[in-house]
């Protein structure tokens, strides 16, 4: 016999073995299998989770305010009708009393009542309510501005500085005015977003704040296109 067959013929041999041991073998696991992914959760792992789905149902249930955008926006009022519209009117009290909260009720105060000697009311003034020789145009000037040197507020003289608000959009102007015009008893008409621009436009390029004589030169200019009727302001 020819040696190198022999050596052939037991390789062929040892070969079968190993066929006949990969046949054998454990059916190759799948590949997550092997890091345990496909075994079965923990009791405690899926009764955790279904109570945290619980409590996630719970908490949207009781926080999400039904997801209204009027309820995470104070400034959308509700969304016009049939949802084909977009949204509907900014409320402009609301917007204008977040306004006023957050830049002006640290000297006017909450009750609008200011503090004497310092920071002059808001409640049944003069400015605020366009009486006399004041029109929405003051108030809206001044508001931009701001205001320094002797004035009479309610027959009080105020000596003192307001800073410009001309940060602020005109929306923001003409929603605090509106505010301010509607709480503590005040009943003048709104003051509309289109009047504050006007009004900026007009006073373009003013920087610094007005003085009273400066603004009594100013002839009185009312605010036509408040979208609801005037009531007569009330007098204090
Ligand atoms: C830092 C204090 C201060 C802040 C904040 C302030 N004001 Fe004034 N405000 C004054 C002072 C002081 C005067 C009077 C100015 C003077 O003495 O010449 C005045 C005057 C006024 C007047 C005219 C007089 C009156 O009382 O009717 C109005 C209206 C007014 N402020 C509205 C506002 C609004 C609206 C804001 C917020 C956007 C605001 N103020 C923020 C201090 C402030």
């Amino acid at each position: 016999m020819n040696p190198s067959n022999i050596h052939h013929s037991s390789h062929e041999l040892q070969l079968d073995r190993d066929l006949v041991k990969i046949n054998h073998a454990p059916a190759p696991l799948h590949r997550a299998d092997r890091n345990g992914f496909l075994r079965p959760l923990p009791l405690w792992v899926m009764t955790f989770s279904m109570f945290l789905f619980f409590w996630a149902g719970m908490y949207l249930a009781y926080n999400s305010g039904g997801f209204k955008a009027n309820i995470f926006d104070a400034t959308v009022v509700s969304w016009s009708g049939g949802g084909s519209s977009g949204p509907a009117a900014i409320d402009m009290n609301a917007l204008g009393k977040k306004v006023f909260t957050q830049n002006c009720v640290i000297c006017h105060q909450a009750t609008g009542l200011g503090v004497p000697g310092q920071f002059p009311p808001l409640v049944g003034t003069e400015w605020v309510l366009s009486e006399d020789w004041h029109g929405d145009n003051h108030l809206v000037k001044q508001v931009l501005y701001g205001m320094q040197g002797p004035i009479t507020v309610k027959g009080q003289p105020y000596n003192n500085a307001m800073a410009a608000w001309n940060q602020l959009s005109d929306q923001q102007i003409a929603a605090v005015l509106t505010y301010v015009r509607s709480e503590w008893g005040n009943n003048a008409p709104p003051i509309t977003t289109e009047f504050v621009t006007k009004v900026r436009a007009d006073t373009k390029p003013r920087t610094e704040a007005w003085t009273l004589a400066e603004m009594k030169a100013i002839p009185k200019e009312m605010c036509s296109g408040a979208p609801v009727a005037a009531t007569p302001p009330v007098k204090k």
